[in-house]
This record gives C-alpha cells, sequence and structure tokens, in this order.
C-alpha cells in the first residue's frame, strides 16, 4: 500500500549578506604537500573518474526505496536540495590534514620484528572542518569556516589553497602548536592501513586566543542559519565557545567525532544542547555509557537531554537511524555495497543532512539523503574530494522514480 505524502515545509532563509570576513586569495603558492593533493574542489560536471555512480544495493535497500519511492520522487528530493542554497552555514572546528602515505611492504627485517616497507607515494588531503566546510559548500552558497591552525608549521597555503571558492575563511593560530596532520602509511592495495603518526597539540587554547574566538563569534553567529560544530576534540572548540554556540546560534548542528586520541574525554554531552545531533553508533554508546541496549532506546533521552529537535545514529554499513520530534523513527539502509574508504563518512554525512534537518526536512529524507551522501562518500579515498552536488543528484535519479 502506497503511504500518503506528508506535507513539506516550505525552506526560506536569510538573503546573503556576508559579515566581515577574510576574502580568500586565490594565488597563493601551494606548499609541497598542496601539490601532492589530489582535492578537486571546482569541477563543473563532476570529474570523469566519480561520473559512475554506485548502483548495486542491497536487497534491504530495494525494499526501502520501494516504500520511499512511493513517497518520494527524485526531482522532489534534488528540489529540495537546490533550494538549500542560500542558507548560510558557519562551520566551526578542528582542522586536520589526512597524509596519506603508500608504500609497498616487502617483508620483515632479520633484526627486528617489524613490517618494512618501500615508499610510493603520498597525498594530503584536507581533513577534520575543512572537509566539512567543502562538502557544505557544494549545497550553500554562503559558508563561513572559523577554524584553529597551529602557528608552528601552520599549513595555511595548503589549507587555502584547498577550499572551495565560495568559502570564506577566518583562521586563527594557536601560538607555539602545529596544524593537526594525521599520517597514514598504507599498503596501496584495498588501502590497508599499516600505521598511523599523528602531530598535534590538543592542549586548551591560550586564554587570550580563545577571547579572541569568543569575541569573533559573538559578533558572527547571529547572520547564519545553521551553525555545524564539527568538533574533533583536538582543542578548537573550547568550553566558552559551546556555551557561546548553543546560547547564539540560531540552528546547531553538533558532531563530536570519537577517535583514539580523545577516545573517553570526548562526548556529545559537552554540549548542553544542540538542534541536530549527527553522531555514529560508538560515539552514541559511550555518551550513553550503555554498549547493548537497542539504539533508539538511546535516541530519546539523549534528545531530552540536549533537547535536540532532530537526532541521526549513523550506523556505517548497517545505515543510519533518524529522530525527530513527533515522527517515527526512519531507519535507512546503506544504499551502496561498493566501499573503497570509510573515512570521513561520517562528516560527509553530517554536512549534507544538517542543512536538511535545519530546513526541517522529515526524518526519512534526512536519512536517505545523508546515506546516499554516505554512499558516495564511502568510495572516495579518505578526504580527497567533497561529495559532489551532482552526483548526489544523479545517483538519487538512479535510486528514485
Ligand atoms: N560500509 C559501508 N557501506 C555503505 N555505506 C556506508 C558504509 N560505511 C558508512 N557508510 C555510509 O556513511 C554513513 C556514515 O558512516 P559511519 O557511521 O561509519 O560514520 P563515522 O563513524 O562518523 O565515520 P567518520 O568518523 O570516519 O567520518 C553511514 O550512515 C552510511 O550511510
Ligand atoms: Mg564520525
Amino acid at each position: 500500500m502506497t503511504a500518503p505524502r506528508e506535507p513539506h515545509d516550505e525552506v526560506s532563509f536569510n538573503e546573503p549578506e556576508g559579515i566581515e570576513a577574510e576574502s580568500l586569495p586565490r594565488t597563493t603558492p601551494r606548499d609541497d604537500a598542496a601539490d601532492s593533493a589530489s582535492i578537486r574542489l571546482n569541477s563543473e560536471p563532476p570529474p570523469a573518474d566519480l561520473a559512475a555512480v554506485p548502483r548495486e544495493i542491497t536487497p534491504e535497500a530495494a525494499e526501502f526505496l520501494r516504500e520511499f519511492g512511493a513517497r518520494y520522487t527524485a526531482d522532489e528530493v534534488i528540489g529540495k536540495l537546490r533550494a538549500l542554497r542560500r542558507m548560510k552555514v558557519l562551520v566551526l572546528g578542528d582542522t586536520i590534514i589526512d597524509e596519506y602515505h603508500f608504500v609497498r611492504p616487502y617483508g620483515m627485517p632479520t633484526k627486528a620484528s617489524v613490517i618494512a616497507a618501500q615508499y610510493l607515494e603520498a597525498q594530503s588531503y584536507a581533513g577534520g572542518v575543512l572537509a566539512v566546510a567543502n562538502h557544505v559548500a557544494g549545497f550553500c552558497d554562503d559558508v563561513h569556516l572559523v577554524t584553529v591552525l597551529g602557528a608552528q608549521d601552520s599549513k595555511e597555503d595548503f589549507v587555502r589553497a584547498n577550499l572551495r571558492p565560495n568559502i570564506r575563511p577566518k583562521l586563527f593560530a594557536q601560538p607555539g602548536a602545529p596544524t593537526t596532520v594525521k599520517r597514514r602509511y598504507l599498503q596501496k592495495f584495498l588501502l590497508q592501513k599499516l600505521f598511523e603518526v599523528s602531530f598535534f597539540d590538543d592542549q586548551p587554547l591560550r586564554a587570550e586566543l580563545e577571547a579572541e574566538v569568543c569575541d569573533y563569534l559573538d559578533a558572527a553567529l547571529a547572520d547564519y542559519d545553521l551553525v555545524i560544530a564539527s568538533d574533533f576534540g583536538h582543542g578548537c572548540i573550547t568550553r566558552r565557545m559551546i556555551d557561546l554556540l548553543c546560547a547564539r546560534g540560531r540552528f546547531l548542528a553538533v558532531n563530536t567525532q570519537l577517535n583514539s586520541i580523545n577516545y573517553g574525554y570526548h562526548v556529545i554531552s559537552r554540549y548542553p544542547s544542540a538542534d541536530y545531533v549527527c553522531i555514529d553508533e560508538a560515539e552514541t554508546r559511550m555518551a550513553c555509557r550503555d554498549r547493548y541496549s537497542p539504539i533508539e532506546n538511546l535516541v530519546r533521552p539523549l534528545s531530552r537531554e540536549l533537547r535536540a529537535q532532530v537526532v541521526t545514529v549513523t550506523r556505517g554499513h548497517h545505515g543510519s537511524l533518524t529522530w525527530r520530534a513527533g515522527k517515527p523513527f526512519a531507519h535507512v539502509p546503506v544504499l551502496s555495497r561498493q566501499v573503497v574508504d570509510t573515512v570521513g563518512a561520517g562528516d560527509a554525512f553530517l554536512s549534507v543532512a544538517a542543512p536538511c534537518a535545519a530546513a526541517n526536512f522529515p526524518p526519512d529524507l534526512v536519512g536517505f539523503i545523508g546515506n546516499a551522501v554516505g554512499a558516495l562518500a564511502v568510495r572516495i579515498v579518505g578526504n580527497a574530494q567533497p561529495v559532489h552536488p551532482e552526483m548526489l543528484y544523479e545517483f538519487i535519479r538512479t535510486l528514485l522514480p
């Protein structure tokens, strides 16, 4: 039986008028890392090697799409995504440079029980909040990025050169710290990771710098329809900033990324409130200190604690679960079987789902769009490039009538 169509709310946003921000010089000479980066930001139409969108879906996804497709057409979903263009978005969070060093393991040295490998090549990608800003900027024209680099080995040229042109960055610098770099050593075949070494200083921001960032945010926040906190727990977003975001952000979307550096210390409950929470299952269980209950049972208390309007739990190869007050849970299975690298899939999900949540999309639509973005993101090595809107639209056309 065909489910009745829901009345979808109209979306309206501020006219872009722009606040004081640094302009983005496009002529900055790239450093060595930037030269090796393969990020492609301005390609219209999408790069040829990504033009073939994934079409393989699981039986579970086929069943979901039969039902979902009776409620939404591809044109309707794409039309709603296109309507997000005028949303003004401020993205705040930790900058991470993802380095991928590709090697060929050739064996074990006779005098040590380690894997020895031949160096092949290295790539640097704009990760962390930079990846989020790049994803968002494909869908929304006016994106303002606020982040803190390290004053030592800042990689500022690389950062500026690897942002989409419609992102206006405001870059602060933490004295005595490096910009965070996560370097992975991988076997090129199947991208098997062998070892990781990171360069970072996750001490709290110096008091003067924190005050400077807070003053800046205080003046800026009211100008944005949506504020995304892409919080990797590496020190950029302090308690004082969180209070400011919660008090002044018109619609606050948050991800608190759990990783091996911040494990156990960085949970969503650092935020007293958030309008949209988008975290993965491990992050949800850690925040609720509950390993085994059905995930649905954790979402309601979490939404109450944070006074959230919308919550998504991304569940890797199990897809996602999205809840909105007064609506049934939306379980959406993964929409592709083609997986190259899952790193950054959750950030891609958040980046497109957050504007959808802010625009009052129903939970099944938020979950569907997020998973479609996730399906494209898992085909990209790390954050080598953002999910391209035209690719997403083409993918959606293959899934829906
Ligand atoms: N193996 C997979 N197959 C298909 N889709 C996937 C797979 N893994 C992730 N996805 C898609 O990406 C979304 C986000 O993935 P996941 O839940 O792993 O986020 P995450 O743990 O926050 O990742 P990260 O922190 O690395 O960005 C999932 O909801 C799903 O739509
Ligand atoms: Mg994540």
